[in-house]
């Protein structure tokens, strides 16, 4: 186990990046850093693969961690709530099933981390590290980014633990995985999101649609950007 110094970098904020498999660890989250020619996918697109598996944030109240089987109850407490998912463009879910092959996907692709409130233990939230829609512009195609998204347990809503999520998750992606930039979304009604977003230092880039195929409505998606080199500017 190698495991980083507590390093404090605003007044509210602790992190440790606990890294399981010192020797190999690279390699484990990050994937294998491929070489400049496989770097650019089929597409033309950029895409850094970030496994999370081994890796865990500790935050003043948080622990990120990747998602395990027995978060199956816990998650299915939050996800079949209405009114959470939908703000994300996905459908509460309806039974367990759906929320066990949900679970079964953020296990297998390994790039989604669970939020667990040290508290009580439970998993409250996702936060998950995706492929971004950067990439496909060739102002940014240069770049190593991923798009972050997020959801919380509508009953820890308004204590500010999403932003405090989003901020450790940043320095993650900076610091340890050496992203160059970071992006993130929201649909034009969710102020709530925009708020974590704008408690974050992201710069506003550009309206988008965003077609829901669960739910089958298409939305207006405000576009996001956070720049490694600019976090210096902000007290994230
Ligand atoms: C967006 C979300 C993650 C915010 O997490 P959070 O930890 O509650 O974030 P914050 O505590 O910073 O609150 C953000 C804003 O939500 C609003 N808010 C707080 N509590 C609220 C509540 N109970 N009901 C409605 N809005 C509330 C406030 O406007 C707050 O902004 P403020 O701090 O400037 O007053 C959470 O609301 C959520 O999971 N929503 C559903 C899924 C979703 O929208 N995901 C993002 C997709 S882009």
């Amino acid at each position: 186990m190698l495991k980083s110094d507590v390093v404090k970098y605003n007044s509210c904020i602790e992190m440790n990046f606990c890294i399981d498999n010192d020797t190999e660890y690279q390699d484990c989250w990050l994937g294998k850093m491929p070489d400049k020619n496989n770097f650019m996918l089929g597409d033309g697109n950029m895409d850094v693969p970030i496994d999370v598996t081994n890796i865990t944030i500790e935050t003043d109240r948080l622990i990120l961690r990747a998602w395990k089987e027995t978060d199956l109850d816990d998650f299915y407490e939050y996800a079949s709530v209405e009114g959470v998912g939908e703000m994300a463009g996905w459908k509460h879910h309806e039974s367990i099933d759906v929320t066990k092959k949900v679970l079964e996907s953020f296990i297998s692709e390994k790039n989604v981390f669970a939020i667990v409130y040290k508290e009580n233990n439970k998993v409250i939230g996702s936060l998950g590290l995706h492929k971004s829609w950067a990439n496909d512009e060739s102002e940014y195609a240069h770049l190593k980014v991923k798009e972050i998204g997020y959801v919380l347990s509508k009953v820890y809503w308004g204590r500010g633990l999403m932003p405090e999520a989003v901020k450790a998750v940043i320095r993650f992606c900076f610091d340890e995985c050496k992203l160059d930039a970071l992006t993130v979304g929201h649909f034009s009604f969710n102020n709530q999101s925009k708020r974590v977003i704008e408690k974050c230092g992201f710069a506003f880039v550009k309206k988008g649609q965003y077609y829901a195929n669960q739910l089958q409505l298409t939305f207006e998606d405000m576009k996001y950007i956070l720049f490694n080199k600019d976090l210096m500017y902000f007290n994230v």
